[in-house]
């Protein structure tokens, strides 16, 4: 498949507003501004394009959700957060593309008539936060934002917004609250963002790379766009692969790869040839799958059918030799850490969750501890306030669907039973 999202991250100066008009950018908004915001709006549903934050919500419809009020101010927030362990695609068009990020967002912003839009994006990032600063400060001197921008009569200003290492402000009403200086913890739902966002206006929440498909929808139509890959999961998506892959890195590809062909084709196999025993498909929050599961396409539908989901797209590729008992403590003691406390059942549940996972893996398990653990998914699971909780229960019980030998032999034999000591880089 050819290259849209990637197509330029080579070029010298990718980051420069005169490489990016060189190679054809700015052509979506120009194709944008010939249009009314409405029909734009529907030209991203036809396109099919899903969220790729995690949720996979249609963007089309998320935008259609607008009150088309002119008298009420409105949000566009582009969420560059990316947190989840295992994931680093965003990063990739932060640092190589960022005018095609900000393409998306002008586009975007005129169709759902946005006059301000931020980039919320994680305190680490600050090569990539000074490189937007940058993009930004160039698109306005070549007249891109600003005031009446290109004679359109349309209006816009992107501000950066530097997160400060907090993995729940990447849930969108964490990241409302963040911009607005108060604490980062999720918000009750309803009023949903799109009538009560950012200071309690209407709000629109989208991805990094969400928003960097927006331009070519534009420039080459939506037709296009939803003929690339899988019908319900079409165009191009970026995997971030890591783990014990010979070749670990971001791959554009459509959604009908399946698993086996990532890893073996485009990462060039496993590290010293050895079996792959586990993959975490969508980063941490996603339950892993295992050898049987290769065959699966990477697609939103397809990781659902086998009990995973996409997510955020991070692959993280485990070989025989990896303690599940370790990998599944290193992901919970992840969770607990960054649980904000505001409900009972993450707050208190991840924790215990952590402590139980760890005198396993020191060979302190006690008989009953596996049952426990069970027990305590069934307590937090469908009883959180948000999703990170729910993350929590869903990674752990993926470990024990597929290993829950591995745990009790640990706790049987009172050590770790597998060879190696357990995923590194967590
Ligand atoms: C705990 C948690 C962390 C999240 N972190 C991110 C993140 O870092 N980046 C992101 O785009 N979405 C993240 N999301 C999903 C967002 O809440 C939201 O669904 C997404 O930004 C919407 O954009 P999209 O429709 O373009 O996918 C997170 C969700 C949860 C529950």
């Amino acid at each position: 498949m050819e290259r849209i999202l990637l197509k330029n991250i080579d070029a010298a100066d990718a980051g420069k507003v005169a490489t990016y008009l060189r190679n054809g950018g700015y052509k979506g908004l120009d194709a944008a501004f010939k249009m009314r915001p409405e029909e734009i709006v529907q030209i991203m549903k036809d396109s099919g394009l899903r969220g790729r934050g995690g949720a996979g919500f249609s963007t089309g419809l998320k935008w259609s959700f607008i009150p088309s009020d002119p008298s009420l101010p409105k949000y566009l927030l582009c969420n560059a957060d990316e947190s989840e362990p295992g994931t680093f695609k965003d990063r990739l068009i932060i640092e190589k593309a960022p005018h095609l990020l900000l393409e998306g967002m002008m586009i975007a912003c005129y169709a759902i008539g946005a006059a301000t839009g931020y980039i919320y994006i994680r305190g680490e990032y600050e090569y990539g936060a000074r490189i937007l600063e940058d993009a930004i400060a160039e698109a306005s001197s070549a007249g891109y934002l600003g005031r009446n921008i290109r004679g359109s009569g349309f209006s816009l200003r992107i501000y950066i917004h530097r997160g400060a290492g907090a993995y729940i402000c990447g849930e969108e009403t964490a990241l409302l609250e963040s911009i607005q200086g108060l604490r980062g913890q999720p918000r009750l739902r309803p009023p949903f963002p799109a009538i009560a966002g950012v200071y309690y206006k209407p709000s629109v929440i989208n991805n990094v790379e969400t928003l960097a498909c927006v331009p070519s929808i534009l420039e080459r139509g939506p037709r296009w766009f939803a003929g690339i890959g899988p019908r319900k999961s079409p165009g191009p998506k970026l995997y971030a692969v890591s783990g014990h892959v010979k070749k670990p890195g971001v791959y554009e590809l459509p959604m009908e790869v399946t698993l086996n062909e990532l890893i073996f084709e485009h990462c060039g196999g496993m590290r010293g040839d050895k079996a792959v025993k586990a993959v975490i498909p969508g980063g941490a929050s996603a339950p892993m799958l295992a050898g049987e599961d290769l065959d699966s396409p990477m697609d939103f539908e397809s990781l659902a059918q086998r009990g995973s989901m996409l997510g955020s797209a991070g692959v993280v590729v485990m070989e025989e030799g990896t303690c599940m008992v370790k990998t599944a403590y290193i992901i919970n003691r992840f969770f607990s850490h960054e649980s904000c406390g505001k409900c009972t059942p993450c707050r208190d549940g991840t924790p215990w969750m952590t402590q139980i996972l760890k005198r396993i893996e020191d060979g302190k398990g006690r008989p009953g501890d596996v049952e426990l653990l069970e027990s305590l998914c069934t307590g937090i699971f469908g009883r959180c306030f948000c999703a990170l909780g729910e993350a929590a229960v869903m990674a752990l019980r993926g470990a024990l669907k597929y290993f829950k030998e591995e745990f009790y032999d640990h706790i049987a034999q009172k050590k770790c039973t597998v060879s190696t000591d357990g995923l590194h880089g967590f």
